[in-house]
């Protein structure tokens, strides 16, 4: 079918009923960390007109090393990485790192390099050591990786207990930690300072410490606790922070950042094919996402970074005291953008698509709400009087 010309496809219609259905759900989407303010339309308007969306791109190779022929965004990959490097306290000359599929490939990356890196160190297998409160990421990554794991309790606050890790730590085999800096539900944070002492009580063991940071690591670089994630003052060797959380990325991404001394030190693997050593996991690699974290950190000051966060942040904290002076208990944690609260009635809890927890130290079924860039004071506002509503 024809209408002046322009080809009518008959499956549009049916994409538009899907297109409406999620900008009306954005509005009240407050329990999962995507932030639906995307920065991308000029990204696509710039990619209809230009042509490239007309060939198949592939990062399949090193940002780091291009020798690829393929077509590719590697020129830009790299100067992604490069962007991050400094935020996290990586120098510029010792930084290495790819733009990934999501916070799980950046934590499969850190516990796959970690891995490989202190067993070429010590010739042992590691112990992989992560709290009960982490992205289940980790967990199903130490079944795929087959790596002997141990679950340390979290506290109250969604933090790694460092009395039960020092209990834990076996002093025969080196340790791969991984700090959760900013846990799923509670948005709580390992304490580096106290899991570090401990470590520092046991020299004897060979450490990798990987830092998942997937959505805490977006903001926390513009806001007063940066300090945190500045690898100068507490060490880490990887992170992994997720490109369609605090970013705004329109499909799942990430970044995974180390150095050039743990890539020197992994599995090396010679494909001839390519000509070349291929240190990442995924062959072919995306080449578009690289492309839009480059346009949103070329079209995004710092200060925006900055007034975003302040904003988040300040609506979290109000939302919190807010609850709590509706009659709902409700918690936030240092530096963190996450209200956890007692599980309000199922039509709150549908319309807002808040995601359930239980906790008895807490008193049983909880929810949260990730205070992301799109949940304005306004859309809280209006949260609340639907709370309101169901308490009375
Ligand atoms: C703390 C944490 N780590 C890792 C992940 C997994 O990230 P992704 O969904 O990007 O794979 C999440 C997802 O919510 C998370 O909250």
């Amino acid at each position: 079918m024809s209408i002046n010309n322009i080809s009518y496809d008959p499956y549009e219609a049916r994409l538009d009923d899907f297109a409406a259905s999620v900008m009306k759900q954005k509005t009240v989407d407050f329990g999962y960390p995507l932030n639906q303010k995307s920065k991308l339309v000029g990204f696509y308007k710039w990619i209809a007109g230009s042509g490239i969306n007309l060939s198949t791109l592939d990062n399949a190779g090193d940002p780091f090393d291009i020798h690829e022929k393929v077509p590719n965004t590697l020129e830009y990959e790299r100067e992604v990485i490069e962007y991050f490097g400094p935020l996290y306290g990586f120098n510029e000359d010792e930084v290495w790192g790819i733009v990934t599929f999501s916070g799980t490939d950046g934590n499969n990356h850190g516990l796959y390099f970690g891995s490989k890196y202190l067993e070429k160190k010590t010739k042992k297998k590691p112990v992989l050591y992560v709290s009960d409160s982490a992205h289940y990421s980790s967990r199903r990554l130490a079944d795929l990786q087959n790596l002997d794991m141990v679950l340390i309790p979290s506290d109250v606050h969604g933090s790694m207990d460092p009395a039960e890790f020092e209990k834990a730590l076996k002093p025969d085999r080196p340790a791969l930690v991984v700090y959760a800096m900013g846990t799923t539900f509670k948005g709580g944070i390992d304490d580096q300072d106290a899991l570090n002492a401990v470590l520092s009580r046991h020299p004897e063991i060979e450490v990798y410490r990987h830092i998942d940071a997937a959505l805490f690591g977006g903001y926390i670089p513009h806001t007063k606790y940066s300090d945190i994630l500045n690898r100068k003052l507490h060490p880490f060797d990887s992170i992994a922070i997720s490109g369609h959380k605090y970013f705004g990325m329109d499909e799942p991404a990430g970044i995974f950042l180390t150095t050039k001394e743990i890539l020197n030190n992994q599995n090396p693997f010679d494909v001839s094919y390519l000509n070349r050593n291929m240190p990442m996991i995924n062959c072919s690699r995306s080449a578009l996402s690289p492309l839009k974290l480059w346009w949103i950190i070329r079209h995004t000051s710092r200060e925006e970074f900055e007034k975003q966060t302040e904003e988040m942040l300040e609506n979290a904290a109000w939302l919190c005291e807010e609850l709590n002076k509706t009659g709902c208990q409700a918690w936030l944690e240092h530096a963190s953008n996450t209200v956890y609260f007692k599980r309000p009635p199922e039509e709150i809890t549908e319309k807002y698509d808040l995601a359930p927890d239980h906790d008895d130290r807490l008193g049983g079924d909880l929810s949260h709400i990730v205070v992301m860039q799109h949940v304005t004071r306004e859309r809280l506002s209006r949260f609340l009087e639907d709370l309101r509503k169901c308490m009375n």
